[in-house]
């Protein structure tokens, strides 16, 4: 039979205890990257503050762009992309581009979309004026 002493007993105890608490780490860290991925969307944000003029022309717009025929004829986030492409493809691609909206997901990009929208509205402005 193996003797250890009690030098050697504390030091093996002392081992097993790291080695457990390094598993769970690891265990938790999985667990939360695997959430990460799920919830965290990396987007470009765009400023925009909820103001009613906004809010209605932005509603304004995107009536215009949902009645087209070509919208029309679709549903769910098929409806909903076909509408923001319309809207402005540029802030499409900058927002949904990689990673596209699929039905049921809430669109917690929305904001940053009508940011880029006003902002390219702003931009458009600009290049009349200079024009
Ligand atoms: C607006 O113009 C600025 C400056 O030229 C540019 O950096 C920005 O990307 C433009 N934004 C949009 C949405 O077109």
């Amino acid at each position: 039979m193996l003797q250890i002493n009690h030098v050697q007993q504390r030091i093996l105890v002392t081992l097993v205890c790291v080695l457990l608490i390094m598993d769970c780490c690891c265990i938790l860290e999985c667990l939360e990257n695997s959430q990460a991925k799920r919830v965290l969307y990396h987007y470009r944000r765009f400023d925009y503050r909820k103001k009613k003029p906004q809010e209605q022309s932005f509603k304004k717009y995107s009536r215009a762009c949902d009645q087209r025929e070509k919208c029309r004829q679709l549903v769910g986030a098929a409806r909903t992309t076909c509408g923001r492409q319309c809207l402005s493809e540029y802030c499409f691609n900058e927002l949904y581009g990689i990673d596209e909206l699929e039905d049921g997901e809430i669109d917690v990009r929305l904001h940053s979309f009508k940011g880029c929208f006003f902002e390219e509205q702003y931009n458009m402005t600009k290049i009349k004026r200079i024009n």
